[in-house]
């Protein structure tokens, strides 16, 4: 063979060779998520890099209301787009599942200046192709925009596309059949809590008031996503045991018997084995656990099991933190609710007695009243006037127990002010709550 026609073949082959690695680091990439946002948003990214594009885009097909849609990084949120599948480039390839592969967009009727225009880039050599899945259906279009070489896309670009294209399908797919399994998870989570808390109106919403103290006290505490994700279901699941508990000791109105008592303590024990049964993916397995330990105590003295400290999960000592804040918070059969420094200094003893963990107290105590109050009024926080809550923003709990401590005297009148304002949100979150008895 020739010198120049071996050189030849040899650049030809470390450029097959370099296509290959590309497409194999997107292969790679693709399954290193499951997160639909995030994967989106790789496949663009390394598709542009492969495809030495100046831009991508890539549109799913929303076949019910026959439109294309995409989301776009603002900042660290994405944001949704919208608009009818016929339309544009991407449109024609959608709707009729032709590669388009277009040296110059302006001289293809069906491009859509309208982006061009608003934004002042300048769209030259267009390659669009569907993205189809393994059982042949378009699901979406992936479009590379501006080839950097001087040559618009070949025939070797339309190829690679195609495969990658078809090979980001299957991870959309599987990336949306995760989201949706975890929606209908969490969905039958909280349809067990509701249907829970709906047994009795005066407890109604305890549940989720719980679990959103909880998440409140976790965030302060860096949870991650996933971690919040498995406390929320744990906390939305903690009192589910209750469901066993005789509905004459459950509701009884007035003070209950040692003999009622340990009955309705047999929740606890109630909610691990119901939780038991279900079937949890392996990060969720230590939800039975982390909800039945809700009434265990750093010392010993708790429930069910009488674990301590450390033997506790984490998860379940937040949740008591939270549960004991609702309880004391809310009007019950046979009292009602508690005046707020008095509720605080609960808190305080429960920690100090090695009940609950101190550091989840705090963390506690660190939170915003607003954010207190949202939870106490839950869907009637509007009726708390807004510069309250600004107000309420600013102050935490902490502060607040700092001065509801002092003597009246001592406030300023700016302290006495937000003193007085939270009250009455306090006062009013009683009647919110109440419910009507007759
Ligand atoms: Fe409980």
């Amino acid at each position: 063979m020739p010198d120049d026609e071996q050189k030849r073949s040899y650049e030809d082959l470390e450029h097959e060779v370099a296509r290959y690695r590309a497409v194999y680091d997107v292969m790679r990439a693709l399954g290193g998520t499951l997160d639909l946002d995030e994967l989106l948003d790789l496949i663009i990214t390394r598709i542009t890099e492969v495809m030495d594009a100046d831009r991508s885009s890539l549109f799913l097909i929303d076949w019910e209301k026959k439109e294309l849609w995409s989301k776009v990084a603002q900042g660290v949120r994405f944001m949704e787009i919208r608009f009818p599948m016929d339309l544009g480039l991407a449109g024609a390839v959608a709707t009729s599942g032709e590669v388009l592969n277009i040296p110059d967009a302006y001289d293809d009727i069906r491009f859509n200046q309208d982006f061009d225009r608003k934004t002042g880039y300048r769209t030259r050599s267009v390659l669009c192709v569907p993205m189809t899945n393994k059982e042949g259906e378009r699901i979406g279009v992936i479009q590379v925009l501006n080839k950097k070489s001087e040559n618009p896309f070949d025939e070797e670009d339309q190829e690679l596309l195609c495969a990658l294209a078809n090979q980001a399908a299957v991870a959309v797919e599987n990336s949306q059949l995760y989201e949706d399994q975890k929606k209908s998870f969490i969905s039958f989570v909280e349809t067990l809590s509701t249907a829970m808390d709906a047994r009795d109106p005066i407890t109604a919403g305890h549940s989720s008031r719980v679990t959103l103290y909880s998440l409140a006290i976790a965030e302060e505490l860096e949870y991650t996503e996933k971690q919040l994700a498995v406390l929320n279901a744990a906390a939305l699941l903690h009192d589910i045991g209750k469901i066993g508990v005789p509905e004459v000791v459950l509701f009884k109105d007035g003070r209950l018997t040692d003999e009622e008592y340990k009955v309705i303590q047999t929740h606890a024990l109630h909610s691990l084995n119901i939780l038991d049964k279900i079937h949890f993916v392996r990060e969720q397995k230590e939800i039975p656990m982390m909800s039945a330990t809700h009434h265990e105590r750093l010392d010993g003295s708790g429930y069910p099991l009488g674990l301590r400290g450390d033997d506790i999960p984490e998860a379940g000592r937040v949740i008591a933190v939270g549960d004991i804040f609702d309880a004391i918070t809310s009007r019950r059969h046979y009292r009602d609710r508690m005046e707020f420094l008095k509720v605080l200094k609960i808190l305080d003893e429960e920690s100090e007695g090695s009940h609950i963990q101190p550091e989840f107290v705090n963390a506690f105590k660190q939170l915003p009243l607003s954010r207190i109050v949202k939870i106490l009024e839950e869907d009637n926080s509007e009726l708390v006037p807004e510069e309250d809550m600004l107000l309420f923003e600013k102050i935490s709990l902490s502060t607040l127990q700092v001065l509801l401590e002092k003597e009246e005297d001592a406030l300023s009148s700016e302290e006495r002010n937000l003193v007085e304002r939270f009250m009455c949100a306090y006062d009013r979150c009683e009647d919110v709550n109440r419910p009507d008895m007759d």
